[in-house]
């Protein structure tokens, strides 16, 4: 963990030399299974991009039985079994679903009955916007921004040249444009590599990850996307797996927070900021929006007793020491001894007390105030009714139903 070399801080990676056969097979397997029809166009879809606090068990169906989300005590709070999340139940993309009145969204490359009926999740855990490639024989980091993106304008060219003849085609092109696209991406680009190397430089770092954003935003642009809602970086120098890591100077506010990591996720928030001011001045056409999930971290550390929070710099799964997290023995992994000293996960027993679940990931509780901010708008920006947008879209569409 404390190595100097740049790898995934909470997941391992995947031989390199797999990734074309892997990728593939991914294709034919979504072409042979029909999946492509199976997307409703009734009310609005909702796509879904970004790493493993939304990922829906995506790695875990591409590289099985790899990453600790497939094992106890993962899920364990509201599946009563893991399913591939980070966390002991529901994401706050679940949360966000559940208060759409939709399903949960499946991962874009589930095999067995996947049901594409509310939109697509590709999020793909331990992915970063920026292009890399994982290495090793784990699941992290599967699948960088640029390729969920890729994966998407494939299902989309699939889905569009089913369509039987021309205004089918449009209506479905049409159904594309108004479905959501969600971001929750630029964590692990800090997570994995920042302050590992003496030269480490934020400013050059920032800049790289924001442009590969920028990229993922402009393709989705010319195909079509119209509805942006993109989450900025929230507080990592908070996080246990960040404050149970070597790296950076040590410093720490007053709240026990690392100095130079909130620096660096602020600088990374700034230019997202600007990113967005940019894009919506480049392309009016479509919403850009804010997901500010920082603010509403760094209110939980500064205000804990407000969400019912008694340990926020805590871990509740993990192997101990002040932040409850060692990178030796993660939640969910087989027990060991590092230097005489015996290393075992164990669970809290009152999750809601935490903001983070095992380094971090939110504990359920916490994603749904997460997912609040979203479907309530208040920590949008600017304000975005997403509520009102897919009914209204719902409602145009069921008049159009019957015009057709
Ligand atoms: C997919 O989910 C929708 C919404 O829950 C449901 O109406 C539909 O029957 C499902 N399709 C299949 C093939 O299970
Ligand atoms: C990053 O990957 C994407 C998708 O695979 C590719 O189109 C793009 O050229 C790559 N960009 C760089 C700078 O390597
Ligand atoms: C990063 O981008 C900002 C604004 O786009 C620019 O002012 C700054 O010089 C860049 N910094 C580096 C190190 O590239
Ligand atoms: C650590 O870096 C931050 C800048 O991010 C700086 O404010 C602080 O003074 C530095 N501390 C030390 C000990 O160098
Ligand atoms: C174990 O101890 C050695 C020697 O003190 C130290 O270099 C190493 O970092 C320790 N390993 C861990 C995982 O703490």
């Amino acid at each position: 963990m404390m190595s100097s070399s740049p790898r995934p801080l909470f997941t391992m990676a995947l031989n390199l030399r797999l990734l074309p056969f892997l990728v593939t097979c991914m294709v034919l397997v979504s072409a042979a299974c029909g999946c492509a029809d199976r997307i409703s166009t009734s009310f609005p879809s909702v796509f879904t991009f970004g790493a493993s606090m939304i990922d829906s068990g995506e790695n875990a169906v591409a590289m099985p039985l790899r990453s600790s989300a497939e094992f106890d005590p993962y899920g364990s709070d509201y599946f009563g079994k893991p399913v591939g999340r980070w966390s002991n139940g529901r994401t706050f993309l679940d949360f966000i679903m559940e208060g759409l009145g939709y399903d949960f969204l499946h991962p874009y490359l589930k095999s067995v009955n996947a049901n594409f009926t509310y939109g697509i999740n590709f999020a793909s855990s331990g992915s970063t916007a920026r292009n890399t490639s994982a290495t090793g024989d784990d699941s992290g980091g599967l699948f960088c921004l640029l390729v969920q993106v890729d994966q998407f304008i494939e299902f989309q060219t699939s889905t569009l040249s089913l369509q039987r003849g021309h205004q089918a085609r449009l209506k479905m092109a049409e159904h594309f444009s108004e479905s959501i696209y969600f971001f929750e991406t630029g964590s692990n680009d800090y997570s994995v590599y920042a302050f590992s190397t003496d030269d480490y430089d934020s400013a050059t770092s920032v800049n790289t990850t924001i442009a590969y954003m920028r990229s993922a935003f402009e393709t989705l642009y010319k195909a079509g996307a119209r509805n942006f809602i993109v989450m900025n970086v929230i507080t990592l120098g908070c996080t246990p797996g960040i404050l149970a890591d070597t790296r950076g100077n040590g410093t720490y506010d007053a709240y026990g927070c690392k100095v130079d990591w909130m620096d660096l996720t602020d600088l990374h928030n700034r230019r997202l900021v600007e990113l967005l001011e940019d894009l919506r001045a480049e392309y009016p056409e479509a919403t850009w929006v804010l997901f500010d999930a920082h603010s509403l971290f760094l209110d939980a550390i500064r205000k804990p007793q407000n969400y019912g929070v008694e340990y926020p710099l805590k871990a509740c799964c993990g192997s101990g020491g002040p932040y409850n997290c060692h990178s030796e023995v993660l939640c969910g992994k087989n027990p060991m001894s590092v230097n005489g000293t015996y290393l075992q996960w164990t669970k809290c027993d009152d999750p809601s007390l935490y903001i983070i679940w095992d380094t971090v990931h939110p504990v359920e509780s916490f994603a749904y105030y997460m997912a609040q901010g979203v479907l309530t708008g208040s920590h949008l920006s600017p304000t975005f009714d997403i509520l009102e947008t897919v009914r209204a879209i719902k409602a145009a569409r069921s008049s159009s139903n019957q015009v057709y």
